[in-house]
């Protein structure tokens, strides 16, 4: 077929009777971001979790590396090396953060094999292991919602709007972590963003979601204009 590692065609989706998404068509490539920016509502998420499996396509077709998953479970998705992280926080505060970790990997071998790759990326995750990850601060939450994704060793990452709610600094952190992955890991990205800054600095390709639908997409590069763009996604 292509180079791709994901390619959705004429995906259509929403609940029950209601329409959200209209005839989306993408391909992600091995080894890059793909960032799709819009405003609250235009139905983001509703695309993550379409992929993923947790809601039924009308119409349209999934393939995952060739392999056509577009009714699949999202365990099974999992399995075949995407990780998912959500726009909702999904942790549990009464674990620790290791057991939260450890939800990511099927076997302990393999968990204590992958934490050496999350130590190098998350370092406070790992000396935090032992406390309650509810007691996190909320950025420590969402880095280690990441390494829960991380520690999967996915070929590719489905994030949610990860940068919500973050310091700065913390964004910048998320930044380098998204390079990383993607350049020394090889993962690729689906990322979803209404944060332009930070999206713009991490990813590869752009495509805007209005209403369901693409309506611009291209190549980040020094042409790439914030502030056309910024338009698409002002309240
Ligand atoms: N579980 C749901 N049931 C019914 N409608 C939903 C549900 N989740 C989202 N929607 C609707 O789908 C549309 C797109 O929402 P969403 O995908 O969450 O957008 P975004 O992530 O871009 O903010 C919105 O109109 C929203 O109200
Ligand atoms: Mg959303």
């Amino acid at each position: 077929m292509n180079d791709a590692i994901l390619s959705v065609r004429d995906l259509n989706s929403g609940y029950g009777s209601a329409s959200v998404l209209r005839n989306i068509s993408l391909d992600i490539k091995k080894g890059e971001i793909l960032t799709i920016l819009g405003k609250n509502g235009m139905g983001k998420s509703t695309l993550l979790n379409t992929l993923m499996g947790f809601v039924s396509p009308f119409s349209g077709k999934v393939m995952l590396n060739d392999k056509d998953v577009t009714d699949i479970k999202p365990h099974l998705m999992a399995r075949s090396g995407v990780a998912h992280t959500p726009q909702e926080n999904t942790l549990f505060p009464d674990l620790t953060v290791e057991d939260n970790l450890r939800l990511g990997v099927t076997s302990d071998r393999l968990f204590q094999q992958r934490i050496s790759t999350i130590e190098t990326i998350f370092p406070r995750i790992i000396e935090r292991l032992k406390q309650r990850a509810g007691t996190l601060s909320g950025g420590e939450q969402k880095m280690l919602l990441m390494s829960r994704g991380l520690v999967a060793q996915p070929q590719l990452m489905f994030i949610d709007e990860v940068s919500e709610g973050l310091q700065p600094a913390m964004v910048d952190r998320m930044a380098e972590v998204l390079i990383r992955a993607r350049d020394e890991l090889g993962i690729s990205v689906l990322l979803v963003e209404q944060n332009l800054d930070f999206a713009l600095s991490v990813a590869n390709r752009f495509m805007i979601l209005k209403l369901g639908e693409f309506i611009e997409q291209g190549v980040v590069d020094d042409r790439t204009s914030a502030e056309h763009l910024s338009a698409h996604l002002a309240i």
